[in-house]
């Protein structure tokens, strides 16, 4: 139902979103001022002070702000570089769960509209809100740079922002915490295809203090983008050393390289950002982003995550029927729920023996696999197995007959583009390449028995520009190709609702919330050392559940194997090899975690996250501690973690969510220890007050399951 009204007289639009929210207000100039923001941002009062000393809401180059970055530039159809946009209109739908809340401004002189967008979602405390922009001026506008939102906050001197640009390949989400300081400080992301193996596009801000888990206020922002995406805080001081700085905070889609020429009557929908404040810590964003996350964003959210076994770090590329038969038997004989075969089942003319040749050419590779790939999807299915397969739709070598045969479907300027990886990004602009990309998925799905797919993307855009935009409009490329991906990834959905699709871009290059709409599931990091990986998930479980972070055992760091299968345990649990070539000791490791696994992982990825020991902690970095658990039942599964020598004591574990009256079953697994599993009664007084774990060996783990006892 919506309710429409004229806000130019000055009334208040309010938006609750949920435990916080905001106030906007029109001036008399009809500007669209920034009244409130916050915990009480939704009750904020309008009252004496003139609106027109309140920040722009969404300040505009050449508007009200003239000493600041603005978060819209435009360059009109007459050459003008300014945009001055007044309130014009405001309507509010209530939604499912929630309401949808518009504003609408024009430009005071040109026939050009940029609407707010608001979406709310009580339930979690997380905010969606973005902008459009559409025009009927003489001619196309072009949009140098369009953020999503600009909201102006407080800053005290000891606030502190957590991002997560890191090195790129295996460096993702690299927790850097740091103070703010005066001028603009820019968080960026480049390449396209894969941007958040530089930058995740999350951010965690404590505007008044020291971040903290359990107290203060923090923000927690995800821009829901496929592509390069921009934070940037432009910080001013103001009054004494002491005193609050302003912080605004602009943030979306990257427009370096990427202005937008917009043609009248189109709509131009820049990504949303979501975003929530807590006054009650990091705990709290990270409770609301998963609870937005299971209802908003995941797929079949409700289906525990399979077991998953991968043969890629096992064989790479050097496999034939035989050795993945054999890999297959073993991730049967271990309990594993489904296996993937990676990359380098396919090329008949140009082989995938390496990564050379064969992308786009997606025929099984019959020197490899003589009987295709149905008897390997037989063999999984005979052991108990789902049988999974990678793709890689969006790409091609040179060496191939696709490329061959249509050497004009890469993404390419007037040079020759560059290789990365010896390929080349298909053109998605292109009606052709949308529907190949999509078939890709269709043939590798064709034989019965397939229900699991990895989508990999494995290098950057480095030539932008297509055959399908004019001269004027290649800078396009940037927006229109993450909406042309998205196009080809929701009509595999579409023909494909029940096969279960992970996302990889070289790891975690595409983990944003938008693109995951349309994935179960993604490898958080081709960095499995899992002394990292605790880190890397910790950073990562801010904004996303463990049922959407696969995290695999691998060699990866040399660390013993039953260290990284606890490691893998706290995430969606899986395997990545050479089962052949393990130990005793390790084989009995892996079958245990495995079992643990089968009891555990339904309470990791849908229960509630408690972090407990951070493995950030200035002062000791050395181990971690994390519960997952049903508040329901008190069920609980704990995980603690040493990651490097410490001479500091470990510091007790207050499972304070427990029942102080209730008698607790406590079942202490030692993966390096067969059998390893100690059982207790505790009471659960006793384990508020505080679980010990000495654990003086690095690259040691405890896993913990704590069930009420009954009757
Ligand atoms: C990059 C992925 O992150 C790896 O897991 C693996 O699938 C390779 N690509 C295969 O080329």
């Amino acid at each position: 139902m919506a309710d429409d009204n004229a806000v130019v007289d000055g009334s208040a639009v309010r938006v609750d979103a949920g435990g916080w929210g905001l106030t906007w207000a029109a001036d008399d100039a009809g500007c669209l001022r920034q009244v409130g923001l916050g915990p009480e941002g939704a009750t904020a009062q309008l009252g004496e002070i003139p609106l027109a000393l309140f920040p722009d809401a969404y300040p505009t180059y050449g508007g009200g702000d003239a000493l600041r970055p603005p978060a819209l530039r435009i360059t009109h159809a007459d050459g003008s570089l300014t945009t001055r946009l007044v309130v014009e209109h405001v309507s509010r739908m209530v939604e499912p769960g929630g309401e949808h809340v518009t504003m609408r401004c024009r430009d005071e002189r040109f026939h050009l509209h940029v609407e707010h967008h608001l979406r709310t979602h009580p339930a979690s405390g997380v905010l969606e809100q973005w902008v459009e922009i559409l025009h009927e001026e003489p001619g196309p506008v072009r949009l140098m740079s369009y953020d999503s939102m600009s909201p102006l906050l407080l800053a005290s001197p000891d606030a502190e922002v957590v991002q997560f640009v890191g090195g790129g390949w295996a460096d993702e989400w690299r927790w850097n915490e740091e103070g703010l300081s005066p001028g603009t400080k820019s968080l960026a992301s480049f390449g396209g295809v894969q941007p958040h193996l530089q930058a995740a596009p999350m951010l965690l801000l404590s505007p008044s203090g020291p971040g903290s888990e359990r107290s203060g206020d923090s923000l927690g922002c995800s821009i829901q983008w496929g592509g390069n995406t921009r934070f940037d805080l432009d910080v001013r001081p103001k009054g004494d050393l002491a005193a609050p700085s302003e912080l605004r905070l602009r943030c979306g889609a990257n427009p370096l390289g990427a202005e937008y020429l917009l043609d009248p009557g189109v709509r131009f929908v820049a990504p949303a950002v979501a975003w929530t404040w807590a006054t009650t810590g990091r705990a709290e964003v990270t409770r609301r982003f998963h609870i937005w996350t299971r209802e908003r964003v995941l797929r079949d959210p409700n289906r525990v995550r399979p077991v998953v076994a991968n043969n890629w770090e096992a064989t790479f590329f050097d496999f034939d029927e035989a050795r993945i038969l054999d890999l297959i038997d073993q991730s049967g004989e271990l309990g594993a729920e489904v296996f993937l075969l990676d990359d380098g089942w396919f090329g008949t003319n140009h082989p995938r023996d390496d990564d050379t040749a064969g992308l786009g050419d997606w025929d099984v590779d019959r020197a490899k696999l003589p009987n295709g790939l149905a008897p390997l999807a037989d063999a999984a299915a005979a052991r108990g197995l789902r049988f999974g397969i990678w793709v890689e739709p969006e790409m091609v070598n040179p060496l191939s007959e696709l490329y061959v045969d249509h050497p004009d479907w890469v993404v390419r300027d007037s040079r020759e583009p560059a290789e990365h990886r010896n390929q080349l990004v298909l053109d998605p602009l292109i009606d052709e390449v949308r529907e190949f990309e999509a078939s890709v998925v269709d043939r590798a799905l064709c034989d019965p028995g397939i229900s699991y797919v990895k989508w990999d993307a494995n290098r950057p855009i480095t030539d932008p520009g297509s055959t399908q935009l004019g001269p004027d409009r290649q800078a396009n490329l940037w927006v229109d190709q993450v909406h042309a991906t998205w196009a080809v990834m929701d009509e595999v959905v579409r023909r494909h609702p029940e096969v279960e699709l992970m996302l990889c871009a070289s790891g975690g290059g595409r983990t944003d919330h938008a693109t995951l709409r349309r994935f179960h599931e993604f490898w958080t990091s081709d960095n499995t050392d899992p002394v990292t990986r605790v880190r890397m998930q910790w950073a990562c479980s801010h904004f996303f559940p463990a049922a959407a972070m696969a995290a695999h055992v691998t060699r990866w760091g040399g660390r013993p194997i039953h260290f990284g299968c606890a490691v893998a345990l706290s995430g969606r649990f899986g395997l990545d090899l050479d089962l052949l070539a393990l130990s005793s000791d390790e084989w009995a490791a892996c079958r245990s975690a495995v079992a643990l696994a089968k009891r555990t992982q339904r309470l990791v990825q849908q229960g509630r996250l408690v972090r407990l020991v951070s493995p950030m902690d200035r002062a000791d970095r050395s181990r971690a501690a994390l519960a997952c658990i049903d508040p329901g039942s008190d069920e609980t599964v704990l995980f603690a973690y040493q990651l490097e020598a410490s001479n500091r004591p470990s510091p007790s574990l207050m499972l304070d969510w427990l029942d102080p009256d209730a008698t607790y079953t406590v079942t202490e697994t030692d993966l390096a220890v067969a059998g390893g599993a100690a059982v207790t009664q505790r009471s659960g007084r006793e384990l508020i007050d505080g679980l010990d774990w000495q654990l003086t060996e690095p690259e040691t783990a405890r896993v913990w399951e704590i069930t009420p006892v009954r009757g």
